[in-house]
């Protein structure tokens, strides 16, 4: 039991060393261009119990930190080799997310704040503000971006700088891990959406947890991720081009074998759309049908959630 908390105590402590003091308490009013970031936002302590990075074990503590090292390493090239790897399929993708949550404020509604968490490079943020824009003449629905990696946040606000979406107030980009988000108070979000970020987190359970608890009753949750392809004869293929392709491309494009061997291994150890979609509604939200529907034969899919109205007494 003491060597167990003793080991306990030296991963928290190895994690949090790594972190600089500003990049633990960061502020919500300031860009991330602001703060010298280099390692995660731990906010909280990690266990000691076991989890996956790709295909390894590891301490449930040491996680955060090899997730933040990919991004970290990717996040220059990380735009063009997705275009590389989907062919330029995420941008439909991407396109097709955000036309069905169709942000922006209603006849007679109030302007919406959303979330956009592992936001990374704010692909899906600008979207959202886009379609505010052109679909519902709508210039006040804000988009807070928040991932746990200040080297993507600080690409997404170059990005901002160059769509001109920044200085604004309908965009902002803060520092947060998708399982605390410690700086998002409780029901006051209307849209919450993650998009190929929650395979990344350490613990699901917590990330689906907080999105709950952020979420105003009646709020919107939407996942995009990597699923499970099929039928099996087209899995067989994608499983091909998966292993040996991309890594391969990593390499030759950003110069990086290792961070797309982890970006595939994590796609396959990510639960199935059904198991997904259980896990869910275990956090309290309410689907329609089976709960998400499936892009491109699975390789991709989207899950919805509403958080209900009222609780149901038990
Ligand atoms: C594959 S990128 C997705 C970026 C963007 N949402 C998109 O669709 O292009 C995954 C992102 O998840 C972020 N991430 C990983 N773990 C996270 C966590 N625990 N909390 C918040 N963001 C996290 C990474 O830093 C990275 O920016």
């Amino acid at each position: 039991m003491a060597s167990r908390s003793l080991y306990r105590a030296a991963a928290n402590k190895r994690i949090l060393s790594a972190v600089p003091r500003s990049a633990r308490c960061y502020s919500a009013a300031k860009g991330p261009a602001d703060q010298a970031s280099s390692g995660p936002k731990v906010s909280e302590p990690a266990s000691d119990a076991e989890t996956h990075f790709g295909f390894q074990t590891v301490k449930e503590s040491l996680k955060a930190s090899k997730v933040h090292d990919v991004f970290s390493s990717v996040a220059a090239s990380y735009d063009t080799m997705n275009d590389v790897m989907s062919f330029g399929i995420h941008r439909l993708w991407k396109d097709h997310f955000v036309r069905s949550l169709d942000p922006g404020r209603k006849p007679g509604g109030q302007p919406l704040q959303i979330l956009d968490v592992a936001g990374g490079t704010g692909d899906i943020a600008f979207r959202m503000l886009d379609n505010a824009a052109k679909v519902h003449h709508d210039f006040e629905t804000s988009v807070i971006v928040a991932d746990i990696n200040g080297d993507m946040l600080r690409e997404g606000e170059k990005r901002a700088v160059a769509t001109g979406y920044l200085p604004s107030n309908r965009i902002s980009f803060r520092e947060e891990d998708a399982e605390t988000l410690n700086s998002v108070p409780d029901n006051s979000i209307d849209l919450y959406t993650i998009s190929f970020g929650i395979r990344n987190v350490t613990r699901i359970n917590e990330a689906l947890k907080s999105a709950y608890r952020v979420l105003k009753p009646g709020g919107v949750f939407a996942c995009m991720e990597f699923s499970k392809v099929s039928p099996a004869p087209l899995d067989a293929v994608y499983q091909q081009y998966s292993f040996s392709i991309i890594p391969l491309m990593g390499q030759l494009v950003a110069g990086d074998r290792d961070s797309y061997q982890y970006l595939v291994e994590s796609i396959k150890r990510f639960p199935s759309q059904q198991e997904f979609a259980q896990m869910i509604r275990d956090a309290g939200f309410l689907t329609a049908g089976r709960g998400y529907d499936e892009l491109t034969f699975g390789v991709a899919s989207v899950w919805k959630g509403i958080k209900p109205l009222e609780v149901a007494k038990k």
